[in-house]
This record gives C-alpha cells, sequence and structure tokens, in this order.
C-alpha cells in the first residue's frame, strides 16, 4: 500500500524541511515500514534525507540530461540530488501545461530507459465520465499509448480530473469499477488519487484494486498525511 504526497506549487525549502522531519519522526515512532513517496517542489529537493521506505520524487522533469530547455531541469540536476523518481502525466500538466500524450509518450519512455520510478497519471474530464463506461475507457487507454505498461518501476495512478482538488471524491464503486478498467491494462501498482483526505481514506484503501493513494491537498499539512499513513498502518495490520 503506497501513499504518495503531491505538493505541487506548495511549501518552500523551510517548510519541506520540517514537514519531512517530521516525516522521518513519524516513521521511526511508529516504526512505519509501508512505501510513502513525496513530491515537494523542484527548488526544496535539497532539503530531503530520508528513510528507506520514504521516496523523494520530482513533479516533472524534461527528457534530458542537459541542454537548452530555459525553465526546465533534467536528469543532470536530478542526480545531484539523488532522485531517481517522477511523476508523469498529472492532470495539471496535461490540461493547464498542455502536455499532448505524444510528448508525455516521449518523457515516459526517456525516464523508463534511464531506470526512474515512474508515477504515471490518468484520469477522465467529467464530460467524458458523463458519457458512460465505454467512454472512460476509450479515454484511458488513450493516455495509455505510447506507454510501457509493463515496466517494472512503474506505479500508475488513477486520478479523475473532476474530482481533483474539487472535494468531489470518487465512490468506492466507481473507484472499484475503473480501477478494474486499468487493471485490465496493467498489472502495476495502482493508486487512487482526487480529493483523497483523512475521512475518506479508510474507505478508498479499502477498495478492491486500490494499491494505494496519491493525495494532492491533503498532504500538505503534515498531521492530515500522518493521519493518513495512521489508517493505512491500521488497515494493513
Ligand atoms: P487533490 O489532488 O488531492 O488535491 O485532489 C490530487 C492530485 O492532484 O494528485
Amino acid at each position: 500500500m503506497i501513499l504518495a504526497a503531491n505538493f505541487k506549487t506548495n511549501h518552500t525549502r523551510a517548510s519541506t524541511k520540517a514537514y519531512i522531519n517530521g516525516i522521518c519522526e513519524f516513521v521511526a515512532n511508529e516504526s512505519y515500514d509501508l512505501p510513502i513517496m513525496i513530491f515537494p517542489p523542484a527548488t526544496a529537493l535539497d532539503t530531503v534525507a530520508l528513510p528507506g521506505n520514504v521516496t523523494a520524487g520530482v513533479q516533472n522533469a524534461y527528457p534530458v540530461a542537459s541542454g537548452s530547455f530555459t525553465g526546465e531541469i533534467g536528469t543532470q540536476q536530478l542526480d545531484e540530488f539523488g532522485i531517481k523518481t517522477v511523476l508523469i502525466g498529472h492532470s495539471e500538466r496535461r490540461h493547464i501545461l498542455g502536455e499532448s500524450q505524444e510528448f508525455i509518450a516521449k518523457k515516459y519512455q526517456y525516464f523508463r530507459d534511464e531506470g526512474y520510478t515512474i508515477v504515471y497519471c490518468i484520469g477522465e474530464p467529467l464530460e467524458i465520465r458523463e458519457q458512460g463506461d465505454d467512454a472512460v475507457k476509450a479515454y484511458l487507454e488513450a493516455q495509455m499509448v505510447g506507454i510501457d505498461a509493463e515496466y517494472d518501476h512503474l506505479v500508475l495512478a488513477y486520478e479523475p480530473v473532476w474530482a481533483i482538488g474539487t472535494g468531489r471524491t470518487a465512490t468506492p464503486e466507481l473507484i472499484a469499477s475503473t480501477h478494474a478498467m486499468v487493471k485490465a491494462m496493467s498489472d502495476r501498482p495502482l493508486l487512487y488519487g482526487g480529493s483523497v483526505k483523512p475521512a475518506n481514506t479508510k474507505e478508498i484503501l479499502s477498495v478492491e484494486g486500490c494499491d494505494g493513494v496519491l493525495v494532492g491537498t491533503a498532504s500538505w499539512e503534515l498531521e492530515s498525511f500522518t493521519s493518513m499513513l495512521k489508517t493505512a498502518k491500521e488497515l494493513q495490520a
């Protein structure tokens, strides 16, 4: 059961450091041994020194070692911080930053060839969900085009766009049926994301075919995220 925290454009170096220290303390005090992934902003990657079950990743990177790509970071910069985990295909990069499936697949292939752990996100917007299961399936399949679904270091995340940052969570039934759809495309671990918070973590982690959660808003406060970790530990016991 993997719990992942996506800070997005939140937290500073100082607050990330305090948060990471809090996670380290929590892991030691609670003997927490399930995998945790944290995606701080790129400016705070150097504050990260972590126990073995906790991994820091980058929210985005350019598929290159180095070069002339103003504003981007490549593997040369990530190597300096020992980062070998990257988030690819997040809906905010697809829909706000305009990344195409073609570019996303190129990125995926590059970081796969470099041996990175890839958290690969897929998810449909509301208008597709409203058209029913076949439309959702076709939409999610299109987001798997060019993606090596058998890659050993792949973790998938199903995140319906209409549930991200909206407070609107998918029902356990919808998560179960959509996860079954995605599981038919890849047998890699599959997280759910979209308004996961302490109050619904237990219900969501209990869904058949849900191997963890990718949390945005509710991960930004340390106590909120650690309470979700506690729930995961209780379920695992
Ligand atoms: P949210 O974000 O938890 O704020 O809905 C999830 C995500 O974007 O990964």
